[in-house]
């Protein structure tokens, strides 16, 4: 293990809070034994990862089945962690987990197809904003001095979750290993609805028009804020000092960016990602 920073460590060519790591729980998790039921919710840092969670928890509510959990963030914890006492093995079915991580850490059993996977991508541009932002708030990660300094720590890849360019073409690239639903964060600002039915189908459930609406209104941005379980409002002021829930839009890089800082990320993705053919929404 590699300690790049006060807070920052390399593992296994993955960057981790230094304090949060167990290299012996990352490790288990080649072997970790996986369910047909389960489903994980795959992001880098800062990409509508609650957003998601509260979508896929309300279906699966919605469809019946799921045990009680006090808030999102134990009803869908962090593989990467171990939340509370509860071990993951014993978990009832569905297990819905929720991971930063990149293929080569997750367990091998994924590769059976079976279980499934939801990867939720969010243009880089406004990643790097919500990130910024978080960042000067969380209190395992080192607040910016700048938004130029953070902006070269992020495009160096020496953030939590390592290279945003790395985490995307290494899920893009591996896809067909996997049974697995892209989403983009934009996909589901412009047409929630729509994105929560992808959601739906993809795992499965047969839900009713109504029921869909149902998720719709839990999932709009208004609606998180006030609720507690997805809000992420249980972590303590003295962990987090602001809000995940911060202005969930597209575009706010537009406000912070320099014409040359976008620039910059644009020739980057075309080096770095060119061949994916991805499509970006920027506003
Ligand atoms: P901003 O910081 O741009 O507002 P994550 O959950 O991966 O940490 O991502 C947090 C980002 O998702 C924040 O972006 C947050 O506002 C946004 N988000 C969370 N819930 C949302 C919702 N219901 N609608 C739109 N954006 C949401």
């Amino acid at each position: 293990m590699e300690h790049i920073s006060d807070y920052l460590c390399r593992y296994k060519n993955y960057i981790f809070i230094s304090c949060m790591i167990n290299a012996e729980h990352i490790d288990s998790l080649q072997s970790f034994e996986i369910r047909d039921s389960d489903i994980f919710l795959v992001t880098y840092p800062k990409s509508g990862t609650i957003w998601a969670q509260q979508i896929i928890i309300s279906i699966c509510e919605l469809s019946g089945g799921l045990n009680e959990y006090p808030n999102n963030c134990e009803q869908m914890p962090w593989l990467e962690f171990r939340e509370g006492s509860e071990h993951y093995s014993l978990r009832p079915s569905p297990r819905l987990f929720s991971s930063h991580l990149t293929p080569a850490l997750m367990p091998l059993g994924l590769k059976d197809k079976k279980a499934k996977i939801i990867y939720v991508m969010r243009n880089p541009k406004d990643n790097i904003i919500s990130y910024y932002h978080f960042s000067s708030v969380y209190f395992n990660m080192e607040t910016p001095t700048s938004f130029e300094q953070f902006l070269e720590q992020y495009l160096m890849g020496n953030v939590v979750g390592s290279s945003w360019f790395d985490h995307i073409r290494e899920w893009h690239s591996k896809k067909d290993q996997y049974n697995i639903l892209f989403l983009t964060y934009e996909d589901m600002i412009l047409d929630l609805k729509a994105a929560v039915t992808r959601i739906c189908s993809f795992l499965g459930k047969n839900l009713s028009e109504a029921a869909i609406d149902q998720v719709v209104e839990k999932a709009t941005f208004k609606t998180m804020k006030k609720d507690q379980k997805a809000n992420y409002e249980f972590v303590p002021k003295e962990r987090l000092s602001g809000n995940f829930m911060r202005k969930g839009q597209i575009g706010d890089w537009k406000n912070v960016f320099t014409v040359a800082q976008s620039q910059r990320v644009d020739q980057l993705i075309q080096e770095k990602l060119g061949d994916l053919s991805l499509k970006f929404i920027w506003e």
